[in-house]
């Protein structure tokens, strides 16, 4: 079959479209997951200075600021209530303590901080002449986003390693963003699927 002007011109047009609707789909609205920074953390049983943190009647309670951010340009975030959980060694499974967020929406681009106090239980009975010990903070929810194709929410497990020094705070001045522990839902899978579907109708379309 020979091409002629107006066959390679609706060649061209459709090409134009599938790159359209694939710069449109990656950009505007395949979501990205919220991220989670932990800005402030003080557990005054771990405080040295603090003499009321040897004795068994310690404050156990944490002391936290939880950044949550949607940083996409263009879609609001629908949380599932979200669940902090701080585990006081990174070698131990146990959960000393859990905050929950009761579910919330948030704008695109925007940022809400957890400013909270949580009773834990059994952080004391640490061996205190280390000079540091390391929690591991836990963050699980589901997101799902205003646009159409994202209604659905899907899960987030993200975590982080908090060193915390002798004052009882994290050691370093700067946030900590948590990081994925595990394997995503795969996002992206249905832009890949419209493009599939406009490729293959643009190929039928040329050899008929
Ligand atoms: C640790 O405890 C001391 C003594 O109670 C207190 O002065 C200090 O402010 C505490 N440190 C922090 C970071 O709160
Ligand atoms: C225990 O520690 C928390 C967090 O640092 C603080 O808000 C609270 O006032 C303390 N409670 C007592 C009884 O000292
Ligand atoms: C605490 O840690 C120090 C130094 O690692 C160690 O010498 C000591 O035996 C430990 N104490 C307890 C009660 O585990």
């Amino acid at each position: 079959m020979a091409c002629n002007n107006r066959c390679w011109c609706t060649v061209i047009s459709i090409l134009a479209i599938i790159t359209t609707v694939i710069v449109v789909c990656v950009y505007y609205t395949t979501p990205s997951d919220p991220s989670f920074t932990i800005n402030d953390f003080y557990i005054s049983a771990l405080n040295l200075s603090d003499i009321s943190s040897t004795t068994t009647t310690a404050n156990q309670t944490i002391f936290f600021d939880m950044k949550l951010h949607n940083k996409n340009k263009a879609m609001g975030a629908y949380y599932d209530p979200v669940i902090f959980s701080y585990i006081p060694n990174i070698k131990l499974t146990f959960v000393v303590a859990e905050y929950t967020v009761p579910k919330f929406y948030q704008h695109n681009q925007k940022s809400k901080h957890v400013i909270e106090t949580v009773t834990s239980h059994g952080v004391a009975p640490y061996n205190r002449t280390i000079t540091s010990s390391v929690f591991k903070v836990e963050v699980l929810t589901k997101v799902g986003f205003t646009s159409p194709a994202y209604r659905k929410r899907r899960r987030v497990d993200v975590v982080a390693n908090v060193r915390v020094s002798q004052t009882g705070e994290k050691d370093s001045k700067k946030g900590i963003k948590l990081f994925e522990s595990g394997a995503g839902d795969g996002f992206g899978g249905l832009c890949m699927q419209i493009g599939l579907l406009i490729l293959s109708t643009a190929t039928i379309l040329v050899i008929t």
